[in-house]
């Protein structure tokens, strides 16, 4: 069924000049066979405000002029549509409504093969009403007093299996290697060879141990993903026995778990952002939502930390322009909050680090599991190679250059060579 044209054609307003301030923007990208731009774009504006598949005797003219999408621009395969800020509603309904408008009943709408929300832009009245972190780069680089350098860190490995004190000595082992940060990763949770208050405790513990060691500070995120109405309960336990950072999986959780934790008064700890599940949402190119837009909602919500991409290295897929799109989200003046560490992880090694930092700068976090704990020394050998690897990348060094007189870093580019 598609919506007649004459009737969508009131949804296009192309070239109007639109009150920023009282629009939330929204860009698309389109692919429709059926359907020409003009026609396609209507329907998605009359589908995510005011209409529907037919015209209805109930929408009265006053609540058309107010609160329909506009499509105020088309350029090639690009239509930008501006929502009237009255069509949000933030004290009830969250990003969850917001996702709703911008993302919602479009992606089915069977005359449309592909859409894709490539970005979108809120006005700051709307910006203004979330906080965004609480601690963001500065935060984290003050907890860790490492005010310059990447932050370098760790997923423990295997992801799953490890016993609690198997996974606190991972992390000492990580810490006296000279890294700042460590994590669960995204599938660990509270499974019965690991249960997460132990893990806390065990971890707290080997922490400690690391600082009075060698006087180095590491935290480490607990993955504390769950249902919602469970999410603060567990974060606040963690908290209570002893954990230094929290994580959440924004997209299987939710956008509100992020806020909860970051602007619930009683969560006193950063929160690292994982993005588990966003390839199913951000890898067609033709279909879906941008990592762009995630990005933004996530520092809206407060995420101090989050995955953004490895810049085109590593294991997962993922290009340096977008990633650094993605990059600049976390970290632009634009928006009215403390900026996000951006996160590159997934198929990271030491050999590949210097490269990523040219590309990538340094305010970045730079995590790798295999290549740490595979590294022919061990999980200690290979925290010493990702630490040497963040120093070369930070004096503007290569790799090869700085493994000169570092054997651990030498080692690691024996076994997986350099990008
Ligand atoms: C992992 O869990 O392997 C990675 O963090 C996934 O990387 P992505 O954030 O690029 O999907
Ligand atoms: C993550 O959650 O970021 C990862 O699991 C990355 O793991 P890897 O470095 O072994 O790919
Ligand atoms: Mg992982």
């Amino acid at each position: 069924m598609t919506t007649p044209q004459s009737y969508s054609e009131k949804y296009l307003h192309l070239g109007e000049k639109i009150d920023m301030d009282a629009h939330v923007l929204c860009v698309y990208k389109i692919k429709s066979s059926q359907m020409s731009m003009k026609e396609a774009a209507a329907a998605i504006a009359t589908e995510q405000s005011t209409g529907t598949w037919t015209e209805v005797s109930t929408l009265k003219e006053e609540n058309f002029l107010k609160r329909s999408g506009k499509v105020i621009d088309i350029k090639d395969n690009m239509a930008t549509i501006a929502f009237p800020v009255e069509d949000f509603s933030l004290d009830i309904g969250g990003v969850p409504q917001i996702l709703s408008v911008i993302a919602g009943n479009l992606f089915g709408l069977e005359s449309i093969e592909g859409v894709r929300v490539e970005d979108v832009i809120f006005p700051k009245s709307m910006m203004r009403e979330f906080k965004g972190p609480k601690f963001g780069v500065e935060g984290l680089r003050n907890i860790l007093k490492r005010p310059d350098r990447p932050l370098v860190g760790t997923i423990v490995k295997p992801k799953i299996g490890l016993s609690p004190e198997e996974t606190a000595s991972y992390v000492y082992e990580a810490g006296m290697g000279g890294l700042t940060n460590g994590k669960d990763d995204e599938t660990l949770s509270n499974q019965k060879f690991c249960p997460l208050e132990e893990r806390v405790v065990a971890i707290a513990d080997a922490l400690d141990r690391v600082k009075q060691d060698s006087g180095h500070i590491m935290i480490h995120a607990i993955n504390v993903s769950t249902n919602g109405h469970q999410i603060l309960e567990v974060a606040e336990r963690a908290q209570e026995l002893g954990a230094t950072q929290l994580m959440v999986d924004v997209l299987t959780c939710g956008f509100g778990a992020v806020q909860v934790l970051a602007e619930d008064p009683s969560i006193k700890l950063p929160v690292h952002v994982h993005r588990t599940m966003h390839a199913a949402m951000t890898r067609n190119k033709d279909h879906g939502i941008s990592m762009k837009v995630f990005a933004k909602l996530v520092r809206m919500c407060g995420g101090d930390a989050l995955h953004i991409g490895t810049f085109g290295v590593g294991k997962m897929k993922g290009e340096a322009t977008h990633d650094l799109a993605y990059r600049d989200v976390c970290l632009t003046k634009d928006m009215p909050y403390k900026p996000v560490m951006p996160v590159a992880s997934g198929g990271l090694q030491p050999g590949m680090i210097p490269a990523l930092i040219h590309i990538a700068g340094k305010d970045l976090q730079c995590q790798a599991g295999g290549g740490v704990s595979g590294h022919p020394r061990g999980v200690r050998g290979g925290a010493m190679a990702m630490s040497q690897a963040v120093e070369a990348g930070y004096l503007g060094m290569t790799a090869e250059e700085y493994a000169k007189d570092h054997v651990e870093l030498r080692e690691a580019l024996q076994k997986w060579g350099s990008a």
